[in-house]
């Protein structure tokens, strides 16, 4: 009986601890978590119901964004045909890293429901130390 009730006892504290250790990792994505986006921009920038988020869609509603949908094919790879660094209208890098962190983290969405998480855009070869950003085929 007791030996029982001690492994009882012992089951739950190791429960307990490694569900505190899991816990306390930080969300890397690929790294401690599963990478939900290994696509990058397009894995995110969807369609959900009835909200269009993809990328052509926002970019739409600047009357002063050219058209994308033929000249783009791979993203965000094609979006520096215009955006290169150093471009007037702006460098990817610079783009990409602005509208998702500029926001105060009170009212920015991809930092509440995505940990602002570099790791959304960026890929990380642990082996190599390599850092890469991700890209897709665009879903437009
Ligand atoms: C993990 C999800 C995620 C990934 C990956 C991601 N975004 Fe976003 N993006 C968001 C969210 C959430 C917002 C809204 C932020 C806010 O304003 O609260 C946003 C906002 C934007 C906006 C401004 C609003 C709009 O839709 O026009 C642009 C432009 C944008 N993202 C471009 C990109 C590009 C380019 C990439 C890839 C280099 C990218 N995003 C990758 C989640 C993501
Ligand atoms: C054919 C050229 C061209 C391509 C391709 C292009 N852009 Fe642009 N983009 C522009 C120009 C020109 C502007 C400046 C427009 C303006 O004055 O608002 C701009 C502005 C923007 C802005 C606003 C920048 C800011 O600082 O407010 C965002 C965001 C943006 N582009 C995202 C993208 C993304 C994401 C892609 C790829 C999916 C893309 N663009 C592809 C030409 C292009
Ligand atoms: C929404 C997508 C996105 C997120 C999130 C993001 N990056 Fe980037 N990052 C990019 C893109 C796109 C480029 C430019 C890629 C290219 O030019 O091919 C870039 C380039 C860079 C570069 C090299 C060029 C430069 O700006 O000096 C560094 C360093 C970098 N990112 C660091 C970070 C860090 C650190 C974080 C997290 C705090 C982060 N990024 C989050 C999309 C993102």
């Amino acid at each position: 009986m007791k030996t029982i009730r001690l492994s009882v006892l012992l089951t739950g504290l190791a429960f307990f601890c490694s569900a505190a250790l899991a816990q306390q990792l930080p969300a890397l994505s690929g790294i401690t978590i599963e990478d939900k986006h290994p696509n990058g921009c397009v894995d995110c920038h969807t369609q959900m119901g009835d909200q269009d988020y993809r990328l052509n869609a926002g970019l739409k509603n600047n009357p002063e964004h050219p058209d994308i949908n033929e000249v783009t094919d791979i993203v965000p790879e094609s979006c520096k045909m215009c955006h290169q660094d150093g471009a007037e209208a702006g460098a990817m890098n610079l783009i990409s890293h602005k509208v998702h962190y500029h926001k105060p983290p009170a009212e920015n969405h991809f930092i509440k429901y995505y940990q602002g998480e570099c790791l959304s855009c960026h890929q990380l070869n642990s082996s190599t130390g390599q850092m890469t950003v991700k890209n897709g085929p665009k879903n437009w």
